[in-house]
């Protein structure tokens, strides 16, 4: 019944003005599945490769889709993947591209689930999970990659996470994100957005947890419930290998310092997560840092661990995290993103599930997310591609 019949694959609009990969693919029973791939800008050194949309296209038509097209089922996702593996032939996709292998991918799983008629979160996450739903953590304040003349650090994360639903938590974003606003206006600094749809203003990193702290406990009072904040300081942009320090506007900090920076920051604002603390390559300081604080906060490998088994692997062993950042586009397929989620839960990392800086309407993430029982899900606060999962979060809530 979800034997693979056609697949199309086109160049896309992504929320960055780029080209991206969208793939559609239907079954032989009238299944239909369409999804994108989205587009790191702080990408990590060890990354799936994303090629240029029109080559992923050309390789992935030429190489994939005939392995695909009568010769796989949708709803087996294991023979997708190993399908899309073999079409590659490479051990980072660069053969047809991160980006059509995950779009292919998560298609294939729309289209399976589309199919059965059960929503894509049931398909993914079977009949004994998929019971719980992320909090989502909102971008509010940002810059690092994500925007000129900004904060260092690359996001101020809300974590609204005592509020009793979904629909309770996302608004709760948004009214920091509008309190943020105000703040800023009192204080007279102009700013525009970022990537992430956060606000970028010209302020150094002590004012902005100034802000954030003084926005999330106003809504806090009104809201009633809990809400704390973190970071992800997307560590690896800072740091400049040859010197060994990781550089600021204002200051450089070696290792050490760093280290002690992040655990103060965590002592004084209560932090609830933080991510990418530390230079992709420093397993050690990851270590060093989670020994120190790991009992307070959720410290979350992005670049550390890009969404890989092995380098999860790695981590697990040296203690580096408690938590890994999960996306999907950064290892190219969901079996290999549902590999790293369970080999995480399985060693107690919290699975955060993400989004990327480049993004469409796609919101395949929000069913991954509530599939998977992830603790928490990372897609911003506002803006069209962000509210995309948000919205379909708070919908997935209404009818489970
Ligand atoms: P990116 O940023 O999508 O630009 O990599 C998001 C992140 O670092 O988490
Ligand atoms: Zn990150």
């Amino acid at each position: 019944m979800t034997l693979i019949t056609d697949v199309a694959l086109r160049r896309v609009l992504d929320s960055r003005g780029n080209a991206t990969v969208e793939a559609d693919v239907y079954t032989e029973s009238g299944g239909f599945g369409r999804a994108r791939a989205p587009s790191g800008a702080s990408t990590g050194e060890f990354e799936a490769i994303e090629l240029p949309a029109h080559e992923a296209i050309a390789s992935a038509r030429e190489e994939a889709v005939p392995r695909l097209v009568g010769e796989v089922y949708a709803g087996n996702q294991r023979d997708v993947d190993a399908a899309l593996h073999a079409a590659d032939g490479t051990d980072d996709f660069s053969g047809i591209g991160a980006n059509s292998a995950v779009a292919l991918s998560m298609a294939a799983a729309h289209a399976a689930a589309d199919v059965t008629g059960a929503p894509l979160f049931q398909h993914l996450g079977g009949t004994f999970r998929g019971n719980s739903f992320p909090v989502p953590l909102g971008n509010v304040i940002g810059g690092g990659e994500h925007a000129a003349d900004a904060t260092d650090i690359q996001e101020f994360l809300v974590a609204p996470i005592g509020a009793p639903s979904v629909e309770e938590a996302v608004f709760a974003n948004a009214a920091v994100h509008e309190t943020v606003a105000d703040i800023l206006a009192d204080r007279g600094v102009p700013c525009g957005k970022g990537d992430e749809g956060a606000w970028a203003p010209s302020i150094d990193d002590s004012e902005a947890f100034e802000i954030v702290a003084e926005a999330t406990d106003i809504v806090e009072d009104d809201a009633g419930f809990e809400i704390r904040f973190g970071l992800d300081v997307a560590g690896a942009e800072l740091y400049v290998a040859d010197a060994g320090v990781y550089e600021y506007s204002e200051t450089t900090r070696n290792t050490d310092e760093q280290i002690a920076y992040l655990a103060d920051l965590v002592d004084e604002y209560d932090l609830i997560y933080v991510e990418d603390p530390l230079d992709e390559n420093d397993f050690e300081a990851f270590a060093a840092l989670t020994d120190r604080v790991g009992d307070q906060t959720l410290i979350c490998g992005d670049d550390l661990f890009v969404t890989n088994v092995d380098r999860l692997e790695r981590g697990i062993e040296d203690g580096a995290a408690n938590s890994i950042l999960i996306k999907p586009n950064q290892i190219g397929t969901l079996s290999d993103t549902v590999d790293a989620i369970e080999l995480g839960v399985e060693s107690g990392y919290e699975p955060v599930i993400s989004h990327r800086s480049g993004e469409t309407e796609d919101t395949t993430i929000a069913h991954l997310a509530v599939a998977m029982d992830a603790p928490y899900i990372k897609t911003g606060a506002v803006g069209g591609e962000r509210t995309a999962k948000l919205n379909e979060l708070i919908r997935i809530e209404q009818n489970a």
